[in-house]
């Protein structure tokens, strides 16, 4: 199966940035076509909320999907500030974030509030992306991988079996700071993902992508791309300069 490369903007971009995308979406027009299409790469680009819409109008006719970095539970209410998945789909996305360590850190959400997130996501026909990752001092007591297998299991609903969906391993210390971990390492961990996806969702859960995230860039994205069990990345920080987005694309092929 094809790759899945999705950008993550964060709270960066104003208007002026959909030039970025519109400058990936004329990248993706210029790879051989094989490297597109069913078996080929799937890329996506999650702006700010504010950006879904004008992002979908922009790219309309493009082979780049639009998500959302996050999305409320509930599909309307009392909730000031936030967004539910059914606003994000009518803006034109059919992606979405879930459960990303900087949400989980800076918001308290827990792998019950994810899980809740993924079936909301799913009410609104949107892709769910969901995150999870150990710290830095969870790596060095040795409890990466029960840290991830008790997220994976917690953060996935049953409702997830059969349905369109990508989890994301991010190590939370490789998040922006230009660290990554050995390809054994992200090995080691994609293989715990994938039992444990398979022990939760049964068959379903041995084919939903596994994309790594976590400082790729265009010069070690062909090498972490190429590590059994990878399925994609989720790009941050070079995913808001087209040439680097394009760059890792490129070492998806
Ligand atoms: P980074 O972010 O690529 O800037 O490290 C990855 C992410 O947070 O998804």
């Amino acid at each position: 199966m094809g790759k899945l490369i999705v950008g993550n903007w964060k709270m960066n971009g104003l208007g002026p940035a959909l030039v970025e995308a519109q400058a990936v979406a004329a990248g993706l027009g210029g790879l051989p076509g094989d490297r597109l299409g069913n078996s080929g790469v799937r890329v996506g680009l999650c702006p700010p909320a504010t950006l879904v819409e004008r992002l979908a109008r922009c790219l309309a006719g493009s082979s780049v999907l639009v998500g959302g970095q996050d999305c409320h539970a509930e599909a309307s209410g009392a909730f000031t500030g936030d967004v539910s998945a059914e606003m994000l789909s009518e803006a034109g996305a059919v992606l979405v974030i879930l459960g990303h360590s900087e949400r989980r850190s800076g918001y308290g959400e827990t792998d019950a509030l994810v899980a809740s997130k993924v079936e909301a996501a799913l009410r609104a026909g949107l892709e769910p992306i969901i995150c999870v990752g150990e710290t830095l001092a969870e790596r060095e007591a040795g409890r990466a991988v029960a840290v991830v297998s008790t997220q994976v299991r917690g953060s996935l609903p049953q409702v997830l079996a059969g349905r369109p969906f990508a989890l994301a391993y991010e190590p939370v210390w490789a998040i922006g700071t230009g660290l990554t971990p050995t390809t054994a390492q992200i090995e080691e961990i994609h293989a715990a993902v994938r039992a444990e996806m398979s022990a939760v969702l049964g068959a379903p859960g041995a084919q939903a992508p596994i994309l790594y995230g976590g400082s790729v860039k265009p010069g070690n994205a062909a090498e972490i791309l190429s590590v059994s069990e990878v399925g994609g990345a989720l790009v941050g920080g070079a995913s808001l300069k087209s040439a680097d987005f394009l760059g890792i694309i490129a070492g998806a092929g």
